[in-house]
């Protein structure tokens, strides 16, 4: 395992992802620094995906390097990188990927259960409480709505104390006042916490939220943004968008 000192989260170098014949991302070079929140943003297909899974270990680079809390991510064994990814890496999707047939306190559970641990009823109490559902423990997804089931998959990522909270659109299945719950929460998650958030938004307003938003072209960097306000960020999209055209 090579260990580099730097105080960066998470740190991407010269990184290239190529499916068959699409360059998904072609030569990134990004660091996202602890404790800070960082938006992603760009086009369809510019790569956003692809930079968030290869950042988090869910995917391998073709080439180029990834480093968490300064392991680098080359030359990991599976078993390695999976038990990385255990310890610092928690990830959210937009459809919020929880278990239908568990309670929200075992959907909770999971990511400990696998690594072998059994939770304490308090160690769960208290991260449901942290999202505002201690209330709600008991139910199944089926039961909750949109944003209380995204709010489970945050306390269900955060349970572990991972220094990274990657999230790919975490708002974009949710209407605008329950959107706005979630990323004041992902605020909180780095002004509280101290952890580092990175996410994927096509939202201006969403991306306002963060210190700092990089855009993302045809798998390139194009630009970035520090404090962010939503007529920026916008604004900086709209030239985006009249350059691919
Ligand atoms: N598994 C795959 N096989 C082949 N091509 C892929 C695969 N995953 C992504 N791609 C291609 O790589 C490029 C980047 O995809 P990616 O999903 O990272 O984009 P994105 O910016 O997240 O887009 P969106 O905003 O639509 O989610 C696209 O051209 C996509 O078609
Ligand atoms: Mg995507």
């Amino acid at each position: 395992m090579t260990t580099t000192s730097s105080g960066a989260a998470v740190r991407l170098t010269a990184l290239r992802r190529v499916h068959r014949d699409v360059t998904a991302l072609d030569g990134v070079d990004l660091a996202f620094p602890a404790g800070s929140f960082t938006a992603v943003m760009g086009p369809s297909g510019s790569g956003k995906s692809t930079l968030l899974q290869c950042a988090a270990g869910l995917d391998r680079p073709t080439s180029g390097s990834v480093a968490i809390g300064g392991t680098a991510l080359d030359g990991l064994s599976e078993r390695r990188l999976t038990l990385l990814r255990r310890e610092r890496v928690g990830f959210v999707f937009q459809q919020f990927n929880l278990v239908p047939s568990l309670t929200a306190a075992q959907n909770v559970a999971l990511p400990l259960r696998l690594a072998g641990r059994r939770p304490s009823r308090a160690e769960i109490g208290e991260a449901l409480r942290r999202v505002g559902l201690a209330d709600r423990a008991r139910h199944r997804p089926g039961r909750l709505s949109g944003g209380q089931q995204q709010r489970v998959a945050i306390a269900r990522a955060l349970i572990t104390r991972p220094a990274v909270l990657f999230g790919d659109e975490p708002t974009g299945a949710l209407d605008t006042a329950t959107g706005r719950d979630v990323l004041r929460m992902l605020r909180e998650v780095t002004d509280r916490d101290g952890q580092t958030v990175v996410m994927v938004t096509h939202d201006p307003v969403a991306a306002s939220y963060a210190d700092r938003v990089v855009f993302l072209v045809d798998g390139r960097l194009a630009g970035e943004l520090a404090a962010p306000t939503a007529e920026r960020v916008a604004a900086h999209m709209t030239g985006l968008e009249a350059v691919a055209c």
